[in-house]
C-alpha cells in the first residue's frame, strides 16, 4: 500500500509536469459547494472518473474551493452525467495537496470509465467545529497563574495554526502555530490577572484553495474561567464612647468588623487574635461584605492585636487573602464610679464631721475662759475692789 502510494505519488509528479491543469469547479449541485466534480485543461473542461475516488480526495476539493471538508464523495455520476473528456482517472491524493489537479494519479489503471463514474462531492460548506478542553485541573485561577487550554479538530493537514479567543475581545489572546502531529494542540494563557476571566473558544485556520489562502474555522464551544483575586480587607473596632482610643473598658462590650472591598460567594471571615499567652481564632461566614465579631463582656484575656483575613472556596480550591493591618486592643479598669447616692453620703458624712468638730472647738473656748480669768480681768477686779476701798475709807 504504502509502495503504492509512493510510486502513484512519484508517477504524480511526472503527470503534473506534462499536463496544464487550469482549475477545479463543482457543477448540477445544490449550491458551489456540492455536485459533479470537473477541472480546467487546456481551457477545457472535463470530468473526474470515480475509480479511487474517496474521502480523501474530496477533502482536497472542498479545500481547495474554500468549501470546508467533504461530507461525502459520491461515484457513479451522483449528480448527473457530464460531457467532453474525462480528464483525471483513479486519481490518488495523499491530503496535503492544496489542489485535485496536484493528487498522483495511477497511470495503468486498467479501469474503463464513462461519463457514468463522474465522481462528485458535497463540502460542508464551512470548516468543521473544534473543540476547546481545559487542561487544567480547574476553572477557577489566582492572579499570576496559568491556564493550559487544548484545541483539537479532526483535520489533520492542511492546518496552519490555532487562535485562543477571549469573547468580546475580536484579536486572538494566543496563537499556536500546527504542529505535524496529533491535536490538541496546547494554547496557554500566562500570568493571568483578573481581566483574563471570561469565556473562551478557539478557532483553527487552514490553508486552502490555489493559490492558498487562510480560512478560519466556526469558534470551538465555550469555557469559563474565574480569577479570584482577594484584596486584603479592613476591620475596625467599636466600644463605649467613654473608653479611650485604643482600648476597652472591663466589662463593656465591644465589636470588631472585619470588612471585605470585593465578596465572593460562600466567603468567610476569620479574626485572629495574637496576645501574651496564645492565638485565638474565630470565623464568621461573610454572608454581606461586612461582618462584626460581637465581645459582651471585655475581659483581659480580650486584649491583644487583632488581624482579619477572607477565605473562599470556589471549584475546588480554597484562596486566602492577606491579613489585615493589626488593631491593638487594650482591656482598662473601670475608673471609680461616684453615683449621686455615693456623693450624697459622702456630703452628709462630711457634714457631720465638720459639724460636730465646730461644737467641740467652740465648747472649748467657752469652758477655758470660765475656768482661767485673764490678768487684765483681774487687775479690772482689784481695781474695782481698790476704788471701793479708797471710797470707804474717804467717806470714814
Ligand atoms: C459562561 O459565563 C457566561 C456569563 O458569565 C454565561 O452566560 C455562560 O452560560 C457561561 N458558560 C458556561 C459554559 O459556563
Ligand atoms: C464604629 O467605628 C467606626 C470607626 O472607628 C466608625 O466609623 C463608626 O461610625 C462606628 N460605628 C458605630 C455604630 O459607632
Ligand atoms: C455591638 O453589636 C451588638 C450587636 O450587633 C450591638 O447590640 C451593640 O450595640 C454593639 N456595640 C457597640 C459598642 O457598637
Ligand atoms: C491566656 O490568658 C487568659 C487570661 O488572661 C486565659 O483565660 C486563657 O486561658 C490563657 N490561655 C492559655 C492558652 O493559657
Amino acid at each position: 500500500m504504502l509502495l503504492r502510494i509512493l510510486l502513484t505519488g512519484l508517477l504524480g509528479v511526472l503527470w503534473d509536469g506534462v499536463t496544464a491543469f487550469g482549475g477545479v469547479r463543482l457543477v448540477d449541485g445544490e449550491n458551489k459547494c456540492s455536485g459533479r466534480v470537473e477541472v480546467l485543461r487546456h481551457e477545457q473542461w472535463g470530468t473526474v472518473c470515480d475509480h479511487g475516488w474517496d474521502r480523501r480526495e474530496a477533502h482536497v476539493v472542498c479545500l481547495e474551493l474554500g468549501c470546508g471538508l467533504a461530507e461525502s464523495a459520491l461515484h457513479e455520476a451522483h449528480f448527473g452525467a457530464g460531457s467532453g473528456e474525462i480528464w483525471l482517472r483513479h486519481v490518488q491524493c495523499s491530503g496535503h495537496e492544496a489542489s485535485l489537479t496536484r493528487c498522483a494519479v495511477v497511470l495503468h489503471s486498467d479501469a474503463y470509465c464513462t461519463h457514468e463514474n463522474d465522481a462528485g462531492v458535497i463540502c460542508s460548506g464551512t470548516l468543521l467545529m473544534p473543540t476547546l478542553t481545559l487542561l487544567s485541573p480547574h476553572t477557577v485561577f489566582s492572579p499570576g497563574e496559568a491556564v493550559r487550554f487544548g484545541c483539537s479538530v479532526l483535520l489533520g493537514h492542511h492546518l496552519s495554526d490555532f487562535h485562543l479567543y477571549k469573547h468580546g475581545v475580536s484579536t486572538p489572546l494566543v496563537t499556536q502555530r500546527a504542529e505535524q502531529g496529533p491535536t490538541p494542540v496546547e494554547l496557554t494563557l500566562t500570568d493571568i490577572e483578573t481581566f483574563h476571566q471570561g469565556s473562551y473558544s478557539c478557532r483553527y485556520r487552514i490553508k486552502s484553495g490555489f493559490p492558498p489562502q487562510l480560512l478560519s474555522s466556526p469558534p470551538s464551544n465555550s469555557i469559563n474561567i474565574t480569577v479570584v483575586e482577594l484584596l486584603t480587607p479592613q476591620h475596625w473596632y467599636n466600644t463605649s464612647t467613654e473608653a479611650p482610643a485604643g482600648s476597652v473598658i472591663k466589662g463593656h462590650n465591644f465589636n470588631i468588623t472585619c470588612s471585605t472591598p470585593q465578596q465572593y460567594p460562600g466567603g468567610s471571615f476569620q479574626l485572629r487574635l495574637i496576645r501574651s499567652n496564645g492565638t485565638v481564632r474565630q470565623t464568621l461566614p461573610a454572608l454581606s461584605p461586612s461582618v462584626t465579631f460581637t465581645f459582651p463582656d471585655a475581659q483581659s484575656s480580650n486584649e491583644g492585636y487583632y488581624y482579619c483575613l477572607y477565605r473562599v472556596q470556589m471549584g475546588g480550591r480554597t484562596f486566602i487573602s492577606r491579613e489585615s493591618q493589626p488593631l491593638p486592643i487594650a482591656i482598662r479598669d473601670p475608673d471609680p464610679v461616684l453615683s449621686p447616692m455615693v456623693i450624697s453620703w459622702i456630703v452628709s458624712s462630711l457634714t457631720f464631721v465638720v459639724t460636730v468638730v465646730v461644737i467641740i472647738i467652740v465648747a472649748k473656748v467657752l469652758c477655758n475662759k470660765e475656768k482661767k480669768p485673764t490678768e487684765l480681768e483681774r487687775e479690772t477686779r482689784t481695781c474695782v475692789d481698790n476704788t471701793y476701798v479708797a471710797l470707804s475709807i474717804n467717806k470714814l
